[in-house]
């Protein structure tokens, strides 16, 4: 087997993972969740989805992929030989994020340029949608190919498959440690004119109030969970093949205390300024901010086009600013997701990492296709939407309940760990993965199968622009089941390369 690649740097491996995790989800979520689920009250839930999920779990994957040394089939196989599908699933469930985020990606940079003449003009809905999109009017269509967004799009995959193709320390590293500083830069100054607007206060207002009432809703929790997740990338496989790429002395705990940290702090200034902004708009207008609020792709491409056109002065240069921290933060968070796939397909079957940037990324490329199409967006929608509710639960409590009941590797984890890093973890991890993550993780997988398998396919109140949500269901089910067998099968495949050998440790 090849030599492992390793980060070249401790600081390396400390960006490639905040660059993992800082993501649109950062951006266009978090501001909309926390507003919609208490405001200032939404930081109890999500604080404590924080300590006792996101870092413990991220804790958890770094010490799998530290001690097991290999992507997320390989770290399962080597942990028990009947689990190397469950890494498999969250490979591929990886691979379906892959190939619609890059889509995403594309479109921040069309914006970003037309940002340079505010090409949107004063209709921003209809400008996405018809002229951009050019979308079709059923979903479920394909259409034919849009130029328009086919262009960068495989722009995207040229530029991430080249970061990809360098390898570990001269792809992924140096690229995070350019593109990771430069966002932060950029997105301060875009934070610095925000909070300068008139009605900016306005908008930190409605952001931070706290509604109490509703701390006791389950709902608020089952967010704050699913952020927590899909925000520090965790359960996806990725931090697990990231930190595969650890030297043997490297510090754990710490790591995932800075990296989680940091992803919260970036998200907590995302919410600062996108409130800001969305206050100037409402002060503008002369409505209430919950006229303005809006997540995912209404907030990047419909409203905030629409404030840049409203912008006191150097609206151009704000729409390319903000058009760009997407685009950095996106790259930085797709290279992760596709290196779990790069990372396996070597590992099993023996390829090298060139070839499996051609064939794993070549495929993604082909199969992202489809969200370049007129009926893209719905495709998108839908697949976002399902990886969303029920990607982040399923993954997480598979993984939880394994790791902690089945196997019971928590106390060899925990001194693994323990023996490496600085701070010391004790029995707020244990307790935290053993009994709380698993119980909420199960409740909210409980409440989205009853919600969702009872809820009458043929209605059309669509969770989208007024689709159906049969679409959803649909699509959603036949690719999340689709990828748990698939998976499956492919964790009883043949190896190419010997698992069981290998420097690591399988205590
Ligand atoms: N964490 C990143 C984000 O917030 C990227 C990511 C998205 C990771 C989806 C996993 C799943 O956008």
């Amino acid at each position: 087997m090849e030599e492992r690649s390793q980060w070249g740097t401790r600081a390396g491996f400390i960006f490639a993972a905040i660059g993992s995790a800082i993501g649109l989800g950062n951006i266009w979520r978090f501001p909309a969740v926390a507003y919609e689920s208490g405001g200032g009250a939404f930081f109890i839930p999500y604080l404590f989805a924080l300590l006792t999920a996101g870092i413990p779990i991220l804790i958890m994957e770094f010490t799998m992929g530290h001690k097991y040394r290999g992507s997320a089939p390989l770290t399962y196989r080597r942990m028990n030989k009947a689990t190397e599908g469950i890494g498999w699933w969250a490979v591929l469930v990886a691979f379906v994020i892959s190939t619609y985020y890059s889509t995403i990606i594309a479109w921040a940079i069309s914006y970003s340029i037309f940002s340079i003449n505010l090409s949107w003009g004063t209709d921003t809905e209809s400008f996405l949608f018809n002229d951009y999109l050019e979308i079709v009017e059923v979903p479920g269509q394909f259409g034919s190919l849009v130029p328009g967004v086919l262009i960068p799009l495989l722009v995207v995959w040229l530029i991430v498959l080249a970061i990809l193709f360098r390898g570990v320390s001269r792809g992924i590293e140096i690229a995070n440690r350019i593109m990771i500083p430069t966002l932060v830069v950029v997105f301060i100054i875009i934070v610095l004119r925000a909070i300068t607007l008139p009605g900016a206060l306005t908008g930190l207002n409605a952001f931070f109030e706290p509604d109490f009432s509703q701390i006791l809703n389950p709902q608020v929790w089952i967010a704050a969970y699913g952020q927590i997740f899909f925000s520090l990338s965790i359960a996806f496989a990725i931090m697990i093949t990231y930190s595969s790429y650890l030297p043997k002395k490297s510090d754990i705990t710490n790591n995932a205390f800075i990296t989680g940290f940091s992803n919260s702090g970036f998200e907590l200034l995302a919410g600062i300024g996108v409130f800001s902004i969305l206050g100037f708009m409402a002060t503008q207008q002369g409505v209430g901010i919950d006229e303005v609020v809006a997540g995912g792709v209404g907030l990047a491409f419909v409203v905030f086009p629409a404030i840049i056109n409203e912008f006191p002065a150097f609206n151009e240069f704000f729409g390319v600013l903000f058009f760009l921290s997407l685009v950095l933060s996106g790259l930085t968070s797709l290279v992760s997701i596709i290196e779990t796939y790069v990372s396996g397909l070597s590992d099993k079957f023996g390829i090298t990492r060139g070839q499996a940037v051609i064939f794993g990324g070549g495929f993604a490329t082909i199969v992202s296709l489809v969200f370049a199409t007129q009926g893209g967006l719905f495709f998108l929608d839908a697949a976002d939407y399902f990886i969303n509710q029920f990607g982040v639960a399923a993954l997480g409590l598979v993984e939880v309940i394994l790791i902690a009941w089945f196997l019971r590797k928590l106390g060899t984890f925990k001194n693994h760990a323990n023996e490496i890093s600085d701070i010391r973890v004790g029995s707020w991890w244990t307790i935290s993965l053993g009994l709380i993550t698993p119980v909420v993780l199960g409740y909210m997988m409980y409440g989205l199968l009853k919600e969702n398998l009872t809820r009458s396919f043929d209605t059309d109140t669509g969770n989208y622009e007024g689709y159906s949500d049969a679409f959803i269901n649909y699509g959603g089910w036949s690719v999340a089941i689709g990828a748990l067998v698939i998976g499956l099968l492919i964790g009883f495949t043949k190896w190419k390369t010997k698992p069981e050998e290998g420097d690591y440790d399988d205590r």
